[in-house]
């Protein structure tokens, strides 16, 4: 499925150059959201990151775009849950929620569609795998393995309610753009 590795310093740099988010968390908890990333993408088809797909559905948007676009957009709902919903936010846990909710998909598809791990696993489960191996915490663990959209269900949290409109808002931006019905738009 994938093994833990810390990668090349030239993998190392092309994750840390791309995600948004890393100067929101502890030096600790940066480098290994980066290993965690390295893992998926050196463990997976793809030799170029920014290659991969955000979806099947929208096959010609980045997953290395959306990745930012959630991480951007839960930055930006933080403030307000907080404020009115009288929570606290820990960006411990909240910003590796956010910045590694899809760090499975790398492992999950190839040029020509789905890969075999795929069809085996669920995606967010594969994810949640790696990011028990590499020791997060078990509420980012939780929240990354519930968080897809065909889940059978979602966390009770706080952190899951506002990943899942920050991905909904970046999802629904890349289908539209790529000509795929968003989900607000389906019946
Ligand atoms: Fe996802
Ligand atoms: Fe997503």
């Amino acid at each position: 499925m994938f093994t833990l590795t810390t990668g090349t310093n030239h993998q190392r740099a092309a994750v840390r150059d791309w995600l948004a988010g890393l100067d929101a968390v502890s030096a600790e908890t940066a480098d290994r959201i980066v290993t965690a990333w390295v893992t998926s993408w050196a463990c997976s088809v793809w030799d170029e990151l920014h290659a991969i797909p955000f979806s099947a559905n929208a096959p010609g948007y980045p997953l290395a775009k959306h990745v930012n676009e959630v991480t951007r957009a839960g930055q930006a709902l933080m403030p307000r849950a907080e404020a009115d919903w009288g929570v606290t936010l820990d960006p411990e846990i909240m910003l590796p929620i956010l910045i590694l909710h899809d760090v499975d998909k790398p492992l999950l598809s190839t040029p020509d569609g789905k890969s075999d791990l795929a069809r085996r696993m669920p995606h967010g489960v594969v994810g949640a795998m790696l990011l028990r191996d590499l020791g997060f915490d078990q509420r980012i663990i939780e929240t990354v393995a519930t968080h897809a959209t065909d889940a059978p269900f979602h966390g009770d949290t706080p952190e899951a309610h506002v990943l899942h409109y920050a991905d909904l808002f970046a999802a629904d931006h890349a289908l539209r753009v790529q000509g795929a019905t968003p989900f607000y738009r389906r019946g």
